[in-house]
């Protein structure tokens, strides 16, 4: 049935979730229009060489860190904002990478995370009910009728705050700002008053003495000191725009590349497989990921391998599991196993935040103890089943924030209200963010292949 010719706009004519319905359609085909003539953000060669990086986390020879932002915001749009991010990012990235001896692939859900998916069409504040906001690409988060009405206008900021976004990101990467020589740098703004911050000192000081032998040896100018290199991915789900931006690069005759971002994810709700994401997500030809939520079943599992990554590429498909601590070790094993014995090349990720949801009050919360435990579960699983673990998806930020709970600070419900500052679901702060990478960082020394120390003293 998928047989049938895949073009940009083929996912039209497919039954879909989670779309706007636009007052105003003429608005909205004259900005796709308008958006289909700006550049494209991405290199298809750079969407290749991703694809290769994940070809190796698939065989467990890198760790894929992606992580960033539940919905970056208009409001927010700051090179601080952008440049905390991407130093825990960088951070986190050096624990693992030296922790765990593995190269790490850093992909950032940054620049273009602007559109989300809702429980629930609309939202109920006193006897007032309004549309969901949908993320700052569709309409707007204050609580009123005129900020919720969808509006293709926004589609234009979000390119352009993509665009700089993603111009700061490759001017650090390349630029110094990730050179490794820099490792204390980055740690500057917590260091005094993190748990952690001696922890990072330690290694930091590790990296020096390292850098400074490589240096009398004469390789401390290597590229892969002095530069880094960063992916950006989203969620595409305003397919409208994704369209407007997949483009057929003289380059790659007859291929069609998603230009938004290097990686692109359906989400656990827009997922079906005669639906239109995984109708426009099987024709373009970056690296693409598929969330996995517990109403995943084996067979149709399978099914979305063979049509998302009909030619089994390596690297092109990323499943990322995102069970809830609670639900991992039933859920997680019976997938593992069928995608093994169906011979479909995949990278498997944990996503330990969105099945660790709770309540606390008004807020929504997530308990880094749920978010540790589903990482750890996730690890155990792929190791009875002889399959590989290939990286983790996380929400955070480089601020301060007071969003989820627990962590070395062991912040409690009462202290949420102090800097809670999402636009859409609680994110890790820099300090768990932190922790978290130390934690994955002992879990994958423990658990590599004539390591020393048992799986249970890595704590
Ligand atoms: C997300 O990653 O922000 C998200 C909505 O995830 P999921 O599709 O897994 O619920
Ligand atoms: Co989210």
């Amino acid at each position: 049935m998928r047989a049938r010719a895949w073009s940009p706009d083929s996912w039209r004519a497919m039954p879909i979730r989670q779309v706007p319905d636009y007052p105003d359609q003429a608005r909205l085909r004259a900005m796709e229009e308008k958006v289909a003539r700006f550049p494209p953000l991405v290199f298809a060669g750079e969407a290749d060489r991703l694809k290769a990086h994940l070809a190796r986390a698939g065989d467990g020879s890198t760790f894929v860190l992606q992580g960033g932002d539940c919905a970056e915001s208009f409001a927010e749009f700051h090179a601080n904002t952008i440049r905390d991010t991407y130093r825990v990012l960088l951070q986190m990235a050096v624990v693992l990478t030296f922790g765990a001896s593995l190269p790490v692939v850093k992909l950032g859900r940054m620049a273009g995370q602007f559109a989300k998916p809702r429980s629930s069409d609309t939202e109920m504040v006193g006897d007032v009910t309004l549309p969901s906001y949908r993320g700052d690409i569709i309409n707007g988060p204050d609580f009123t009728a005129e900020a919720r009405i969808p509006d293709p206008g926004r589609m234009e900021f979000a390119y352009l705050q993509s665009a700089a976004t993603l111009n700061l990101l490759r001017a650090f990467s390349t630029g110094g700002y990730a050179d490794l020589h820099e490792v204390h740098r980055w740690n500057l703004d917590f260091a005094a008053r993190s748990p952690l911050a001696g922890r990072y000192e330690d290694l930091a000081q590790r990296i020096d003495e390292t850098l400074r032998f490589m240096g009398a040896c004469g390789m401390s100018d290597l590229p892969q000191v002095r530069e880094t290199e960063f992916y950006t991915s989203h969620e595409s789900l305003l397919l409208h725009f994704e369209e407007a931006l997949t483009r057929q690069p003289s380059t790659h005759p007859g291929k069609y590349y998603a230009c938004s971002a290097h990686f692109l994810w359906i989400g656990d709700r827009t997922r079906q497989p005669d639906g239109a994401h995984v109708e426009f997500m099987r024709g373009i030809a970056n690296p693409i990921g598929m969330k996995v939520g517990p109403s995943m079943e084996a067979d149709e599992l399978v099914r979305l391998t063979e049509i998302l990554n009909p030619a089994n590429e390596k690297g092109r498909l990323t499943l990322i599991s995102r069970m809830g601590a609670d639900q991992v070790e039933a859920k997680l094993p019976p997938l593992l196993r069928a995608v093994k014995k169906a011979g479909r090349n995949v990278v498997w990720l944990c996503d330990p935040m969105h099945g660790n949801g709770v309540k606390a009050g008004a807020y929504k919360t997530r308990s880094f103890d749920a978010i540790l435990n589903e990482v750890k579960r996730f690890f155990d699983c792929h190791a009875a089943e002889g399959t590989i673990p290939g990286g983790v998806h996380v929400e955070m930020t480089g601020q301060n924030v007071t969003e989820c709970l627990g962590g070395a600070r062991r912040l409690s419900e009462a202290d949420l209200s102090a800097n809670y500052a999402t636009f859409c679901d609680p994110r890790l702060n820099a300090e768990q963010s932190l922790e978290l990478a130390f934690l994955i960082a002992e879990e994958l020394k423990a658990r590599r292949p004539g390591s020393q120390v048992p799986a249970q003293a890595a704590q």
